[in-house]
C-alpha cells in the first residue's frame, strides 16, 4: 500500500495494516518528532509514522528512553500530526505510563489521543502487568502496537542494548510473549533485535504484522529511526542500520560554508539585501 509516487492520500486504518500482511505486502514505517521531517516522511509515501520515545535519546539528548515524560511525547505527536495529516501515526507510551495501573493507564493514553489526533499508541514489554494495560486500552477502543525483543525501557534489567532471544529458552519466551500480545488484541507488533530467523517464526505464527527493527527481512514490515536511517548521526552504525542517506555530512558541509561565508563577508551579498 505504500506509494512511491508522491501526493495526497488517505491515512491507513489498522485493517489496512491486517490486509497487507495477509497479501505479503511490506509495511514501510519511520520515526519522526517534529513538523518537517513528519512532512517529508508522508511525502515519500510512508505508511505508519511512529513518534518514538527514542526522541529522549535522539532529539532531547538524555542517555535512554526513561526519562520521556507524558508531555514531552504529546509536544512532539502534536508537531508530527501536524507535519503529517494524512498518515497513521502510532506514538510511544513512555517509561511509568503504562506500568504503574491501569488508570493510570487508560488515562495518559486519553490524553495522548486526545490532545494529538494520532491513531495509535505503542506499549513495550508482554508480561502480566503489560498485557492488563494492552486490554483495558483495546477496552476502550484505542489502538495497541506491542513490542517485544529489545525493549528500550528495560534497558537496565536487560544488562545493555542486546540481541534478545539468542538461547531456546527466551527464544520460547519470546513466541509465547507474542502469542500472549495477539490474544490482548494488539494490532501489530514491533520486534527489535531479535535474530532473523526467531522474527521469522514468530512472523508466520500470528496474524498481526511485526514491524522488525534489527530482525532480519522476515518480518512483515521495517521500522528504522529516521535520523540513523539518514545518517544525521554519525557515529551510530550498529550491524542492522543501512545509511539511506549521508545527512550528518551535508548538514556540516553547509554550516562550514556558512561560517566561512559570513567571516570573509562574501554572505550575504547583494542578492540576499533590501534595498
Ligand atoms: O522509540 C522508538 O523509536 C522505537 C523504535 C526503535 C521501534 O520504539
Amino acid at each position: 500500500m505504500s506509494t512511491e509516487e508522491e501526493g495526497p492520500r488517505r491515512a491507513l486504518t489498522v485493517r489496512d495494516f491486517l490486509e497487507m500482511k495477509a497479501e505479503g505486502s511490506p509495511i514501510v514505517a519511520l520515526t519522526a518528532y517534529d513538523v518537517l521531517f513528519a512532512g517529508l516522511v508522508e511525502k515519500a509515501g510512508i505508511d505508519f509514522i511512529l513518534v518514538g520515545d527514542s526522541l529522549g535519546q535522539v532529539v532531547l539528548g538524555h542517555p535512554s528512553t526513561l526519562p520521556v515524560t507524558v508531555e514531552d511525547m504529546i509536544r512532539h505527536a502534536a508537531a508530527v500530526r501536524r507535519g503529517a495529516p494524512d498518515s497513521f501515526i502510532v506514538v510511544d507510551m513512555p517509561f511509568l505510563s503504562y506500568q504503574v495501573s491501569v488508570e493510570d493507564t487508560v488515562r495518559n493514553a486519553g490524553r495522548i489521543m486526545k490532545e494529538t489526533g494520532v491513531q495509535a499508541v505503542k506499549l513495550e514489554g508482554g508480561n502480566r502487568r503489560v498485557l492488563d494495560a494492552i486490554e483495558a486500552l483495546v477496552a476502550v477502543g484505542i489502538p495497541v502496537m506491542g513490542h517485544l525483543g529489545l525493549t528500550p525501557q528495560s534497558v537496565h534489567a536487560l544488562g545493555g542494548y542486546r540481541v534478545q532471544g539468542r538461547d531456546p529458552l527466551s527464544a520460547e519466551d519470546l513466541k509465547e510473549r507474542a502469542r500472549a500480545l495477539e490474544a490482548s488484541g494488539v494490532f501489530s507488533i514491533v520486534l527489535e533485535l531479535v535474530p532473523g530467523t526467531l522474527a521469522g517464526e514468530i512472523s508466520r505464527s500470528l496474524d498481526v504484522p511485526t514491524i522488525g527493527i534489527g530482525a532480519g527481512p522476515e518480518c512483515d514490515g521495517q521500522v528504522l529511526v529516521l535520523y540513523d536511517a539518514l545518517g544525521l548521526n554519525a557515529e551510530f552504525q550498529p550491524r542492522f542500520l543501512k545509511r539511506f542517506a549521508e545527512i550528518h555530512e551535508a548538514a556540516l558541509d553547509g554550516v562550514r560554508d556558512y561560517v566561512r561565508e559570513v567571516r570573509e563577508r562574501s554572505y550575504p551579498g547583494p542578492e540576499h539585501t533590501f534595498s
